[in-house]
């Protein structure tokens, strides 16, 4: 029975763990030589831009002894009007597995309920659970864990929060969200994680509340793609949301700074805080790297 990864709760909490185990023993370069995935095919099909999501599948895919294949709509016949369905069903007699980027969620569920080999969400308007992966792994590598670490997501209740909550439920970490009123994290999701987490799952209006104490705090633009003609009721909306050197200095002395990337530099976060010593942005991106490659093995193994 094939496995698909849509969203972070597709895993439990064993598997993440063991996931995460492997993707630091990737890191390591201890597993430099393995090719577990000689002679098979992986598809990129990407509605949105990326730069990490498709260059860290497509590097860890080459890595791990995989072909990719990068695919826009434009480029193949669904952008024509061929059906989501008929797509996956072709895709699925020449694949083993496909990573997809897309705007509307019911997307990605619609072409992995028809597809006969393993989906991945690279991103959809709803969850990013690939960069859940990434964010699990590096707050491991620079805390020692997961269980108990506070963390505070400052902004949107976007498709990183919506992700980063189910990672927390599933994972023991004590999860603070500031965000404004009307954009909140989605509530089906919100409800779903509450209910299995050992910790409250706080949603707050002030960012202070949220990032006091917090050993952990991260941060996503304030205008996710496809939002774009929102812009300037967003920037207004948001403008108290920024995470700035005064906000930082509520968290914990040693709390790390996390941003999925790409930033908008002096929007929701400042140039000194995404420089300064706390931040751990780029190994955040690097990890994106390790961790999908610990999927895809977990997943076409
Ligand atoms: N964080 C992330 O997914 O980045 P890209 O949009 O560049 O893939
Ligand atoms: N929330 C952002 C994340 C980009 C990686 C977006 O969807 O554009």
């Amino acid at each position: 029975m094939k496995r698909d990864f849509l969203t972070v709760s597709d895993l439990s909490a064993y598997e993440i763990a063991r996931l995460l185990k492997r993707a630091i023993a990737f890191k390591s370069g201890k597993y430099a030589h393995a090719c577990p995935l000689i002679g098979k095919s992986i598809g990129l099909i990407f509605e949105k831009a990326s730069t990490r999501t498709r260059v860290s599948f497509e590097v860890g895919i080459y890595q791990l002894g995989a072909k990719s294949i990068y695919l826009t709509p434009k480029e193949i016949q669904i952008g024509r009007g061929e059906t989501v369905h008929d797509t996956a069903k072709v895709l699925s007699r020449y694949l083993d597995a496909i990573v997809m980027r897309t705007f509307s969620h019911d997307t990605v569920t619609a072409f992995a309920s028809h597809a006969s080999i393993p989906v991945i969400n690279g991103l959809s308007d709803l969850h990013h659970p690939c960069q859940a992966l990434g964010d699990l792994m590096t707050i491991t590598e620079k805390k020692g864990r997961l269980n108990n670490v506070r963390l505070a997501y400052v902004g949107d209740g976007n498709n990183v929060a919506n992700s980063l909550i189910e990672a927390a439920s599933i994972m023991g970490i004590k999860l603070s969200l500031a965000c404004p009123k009307g954009y909140e994290p989605h509530a089906e999701i919100l409800d779903r994680a509450r209910i299995l987490s050992k910790h409250d799952i706080m949603i707050v209006r002030d960012p202070k509340e949220a990032v006091s104490g917090a050993d952990a705090v991260y941060t996503d633009v304030w205008v996710s793609m496809g939002q774009e003609k929102e812009l300037s009721k967003r920037k207004q909306s948001f403008r108290k949301y920024q995470l700035n050197r005064k906000l930082l200095s509520h968290a914990h002395a040693q709390a790390i700074v996390l941003h999925c990337l790409p930033a908008h530099r002096g929007e929701e976060i400042t140039d000194e805080v995404i420089d300064g010593t706390q931040s751990v942005v780029f190994d955040q991106a690097e990890n994106r790297l390790h961790t999908q490659k610990a999927l895809l093995e977990f997943l076409l193994t």
